[in-house]
């Protein structure tokens, strides 16, 4: 049995905010950012965590931090427990696997979103304007189908409990400035070409996706989480059919289980069956399993 970690609390450290998924402590020089097991779905953290999620999770992100390390620098400082500052070792069995150390970085207030396909807002917002974020689009698309090319949709950070808005190029301009947002545009749609180029080999869809920029001594650095099914769309390729939303990667058997049983959607969350959380956590393993041929976790 995997030991799994649902929340840390750290005494010792600082802890600056908890994600739905991610705790964050802040040790001043730099943020350690732990992923924990906690599964949400329709936006509701469930009290049954996946075991061994965000090792998963953790070990997906720093797949791609290196691989786009030649395209873009990254916010990682080390993401083994030996080289952390002295404060954190009293957590090390915790933080094995699931934490990075990184850089503090100053966050760009937009967040970078590129999509490959037609789905969630963007396909909401195509059926009510046939554009997304100002973007004209061809007539004709049906839901999930695949885009002539990638876009570049970015979007505001949300308070807690909204939803992130999207904004058209030009208000991502007057936000961040003109140089900072070309600038991530650029890196945003060549680091989603890489690495669905790589995906796709691999039988897997990254049809959307969401960066995060931050600045350190003026200069643009890659951080949070990368191409991970927590940040993106991901779907199987083998079951891939246009004209309707697709199965998630990794929330399938979960949002399928929620839809057979009586919950509104609403916290309390209901209790999960063992069977749900085995067959959820084989498909992330899956997912680190096929993007990376690692299958040395758990
Ligand atoms: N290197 C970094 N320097 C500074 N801030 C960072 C860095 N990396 C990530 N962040 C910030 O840390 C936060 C991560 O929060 P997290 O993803 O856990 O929660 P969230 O995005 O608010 O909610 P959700 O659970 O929906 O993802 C984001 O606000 C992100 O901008
Ligand atoms: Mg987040």
């Amino acid at each position: 049995m995997t030991p799994h970690v649902l929340e840390t609390d750290f005494e010792d450290l600082k802890l600056l905010k908890r994600g739905k998924v991610r705790d964050i402590y802040d040790l001043d020089d730099a943020l350690l950012m732990v992923a924990t097991d906690r599964m949400s779905a329709f936006d509701v953290v469930m009290d049954d965590p996946i075991p061994g999620k965000g090792i998963i999770l953790t070990q997906i992100s720093l797949f791609w931090f290196d691989v786009m390390k030649s395209l873009v620098p990254n916010h990682v400082i080390s993401s083994d427990v030996t080289e952390y500052p002295a404060v954190c070792r009293p957590y090390a069995e915790k933080l094995r696997g699931r934490s990075m150390l990184v850089r503090k970085a100053e966050p760009l207030s937009i967040e970078c979103v590129v999509r490959g396909y037609i789905s969630g807002s963007g396909w909401k917002s195509y059926q009510e304007t046939n554009s997304v974020c100002g973007i004209d689009l061809p007539d004709g698309l049906k839901e999930s189908d695949k885009l002539p090319e990638p876009l570049f949709t970015p979007s505001t950070k949300a308070e807690i409990g909204l939803h992130d808005m999207n904004i058209d190029f030009d208000e991502a301009v007057r936000m961040v400035g003109k140089d900072i947002a070309e600038k991530v545009k650029q890196l945003s749609l060549a680091i989603y070409n890489k690495g669905t180029e790589i995906s796709d080999q691999k039988g897997i869809i990254i049809a959307d996706t969401k960066f995060e920029f931050g600045i350190i001594d003026n200069e643009i650095i890659l951080i949070d989480e990368v191409l991970t099914p927590d940040s993106s769309r991901f779907w199987p390729k083998e079951t891939y059919a246009p004209g309707g939303p697709q199965k998630s990667y990794d929330k399938q058997y979960l949002r399928d289980y929620l839809g057979t049983i009586e919950w509104n959607k609403e916290p309390p969350p209901p209790p999960l069956p063992d069977t749900i959380v085995q067959k959820t956590y084989q498909k992330y393993k899956e997912a680190l399993t096929q993007l990376t041929g690692r299958d040395d976790v758990l």
